[in-house]
């Protein structure tokens, strides 16, 4: 993707651009997030709210943001700037947006390099107690170097490499053959959390739809975490179809991209809560789900350490694809439109985004820095890590969403939206009407709706 930057490219394959927004879509919101949120906000009651955000809501937007970049084959800003150049700045906004998630996706995305080593040099350590291993890496004994420094560092430093060497091609070939593996993989482990002593009361409480456990939180939550994890928002679905021609289908990769996503995160849930329930290992904190539960299930299994190694260098390869499209987002911009040298760029973008992010590990458990953070007054938010997920996932992102949806619906209008995504009639589009009011109506209103109450309501994130 980085290489085609400059020459405006265009994917070779259609499976290339799939596997480009889906490695962009996949990640740790998937692995990582979803499965505590869906534990924390009612097991299948979350389920149905997620699976009704993204098939009413996250379909419609991510088809805007196709249609907006392939119409105009140029990166977010440029691209909004050429259909109205009024409202340029909204994609300051997504620029913004892209460096506060890195801040703490770096973190994270450094955590599962030090799994990766972790299974393979100390495996037996971890199995002793995965929650005290996982809550040491986050410093509860101390400062945690490797947590907050050493490894997010690496994973930035890779990120970071890889955007400004243009090496990303070789990612998308990699792509293909490790998406497909991780999707394996995640079914088989599926199978085996949910096989495991103790695991079927997991099973039913992500089965179990009890309406009354719905309320205007789930939905809060259900959508943020949406828009996280589809990549949507901040511009970069519409980066990505900038590099599509004419003949794609944006109608069927929309389809294709929203229902990979959501599968990957509900055979993470369905791996991740079952465990849970039958290991009754609850780290807590810092959505210690994917890295101290799962020690429980890697366990139990023959052969589970190498499991645990493929299954963390997976999940860092997921990580990176999509920090990667977050990165290469906030570069674009500011090489493209604000004339800046693309290595330099990329040097500086990352000491701030390292910088800030320290803090999201340092507030988790190293208490000379939760401490500051808890005497503040008036604090909503046990966690400063929380308030940075906050911040992007119930207001950045849900309104570049909002303002997507307004762009489309209102300002360039549906009939033009609708005549790029058919190609010019070229491809059938039975749901067309169904989506106008989608985007003119139904999201924008429901969206505000929601950053609204998330203003008033409470201030959790999950
Ligand atoms: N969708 C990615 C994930 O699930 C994160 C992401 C968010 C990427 C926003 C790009 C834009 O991990």
């Amino acid at each position: 993707m980085a290489a085609s930057i400059e020459n405006r490219g265009q994917f070779g394959s259609k499976l290339g651009f799939i596997l480009s927004a889906a490695g962009s879509a996949v990640g740790l919101g998937n692995i990582w997030k979803f499965p505590g949120k869906a534990y924390n906000c009612g097991g299948g009651a979350f389920l149905i709210t997620y699976i009704l955000m993204v098939a009413l809501i996250g379909t419609t937007v991510m088809l805007a943001e196709f249609v907006i970049g392939r119409k105009t084959q140029k990166n977010a800003i440029g691209a909004i700037r050429e259909l109205n150049a009024k409202y340029s700045w909204v994609g300051g906004l997504g620029i913004l947006t892209g460096f506060i998630i890195l801040c703490y996706y770096c973190q994270v995305g450094g955590w599962t390099i030090k799994y990766i080593i972790a299974y393979i040099t100390e495996s037996a350590t971890v199995y002793a107690d995965p929650t005290a291993y996982f809550l040491d890496m986050l410093g509860v004994n101390g400062f945690p170097l490797e947590g907050a420094i050493i490894y997010p560092l690496i994973f930035l430093g890779l990120t970071s490499f890889i955007i400004s060497r243009g090496v990303a091609d070789g990612i998308e070939k990699l792509s293909k053959f490790l998406m497909p593996l991780l999707f394996v993989l995640l079914i088989g482990l599926m199978i085996r959390a949910c096989t495991l002593p103790g695991a079927s009361e997991g099973v039913a409480y992500m089965l179990h739809f009890d309406p009354s456990t719905i309320n205007g939180n789930t939905f809060l939550v259900a959508l943020g975490q949406a828009f996280f994890s589809l990549s949507l928002g901040m511009g970069v679905m519409i980066t990505y179809a900038s590099y599509l021609s004419k003949d794609e289908n944006l109608i069927t990769n929309t389809g294709v991209v929203c229902v990979l996503d959501t599968s990957v995160a509900l055979f993470a849930g369905f791996m991740i809560i079952p465990a849970v329930f039958a290991t009754g290992i609850d780290p807590g904190m810092g959505g210690g789900f994917a890295f101290a539960t799962l020690a429980g299930v890697f366990m139990s299994i023959p052969g589970g350490t190498i499991f645990g190694l493929l299954f963390y260098a997976l999940l860092f390869f997921a990580a990176i694809t999509s920090s990667i499209s977050i990165l290469e987002g906030t570069v674009a911009y500011l090489v493209e439109e604000k004339g800046m040298e693309r290595k330099k760029t990329v040097v500086w973008a990352s000491i701030i985004i390292f910088a800030i992010g320290i803090f999201y590990t340092l507030s988790q458990a190293f208490l000379p820095i939760k401490g500051i953070w808890w005497s503040m007054e008036g604090l909503q938010f046990p966690i400063f890590g929380d308030f940075m997920e906050y911040l992007t996932d119930r207001l950045l992102l849900p309104f570049g969403a909002f303002f997507t949806t307004v762009f489309v619906g209102w300002i360039w209008g549906t009939d033009n939206a609708i005549k790029e995504a058919t190609s010019d009639g070229k491809y059938k589009f039975a749901l067309a009407p169904a989506w106008a009011i989608l985007v003119k109506f139904v999201a924008p209103a429901a969206i505000l709706c929601i950053i609204i109450a998330g203003l008033f309501l409470g201030m959790s994130i999950s």
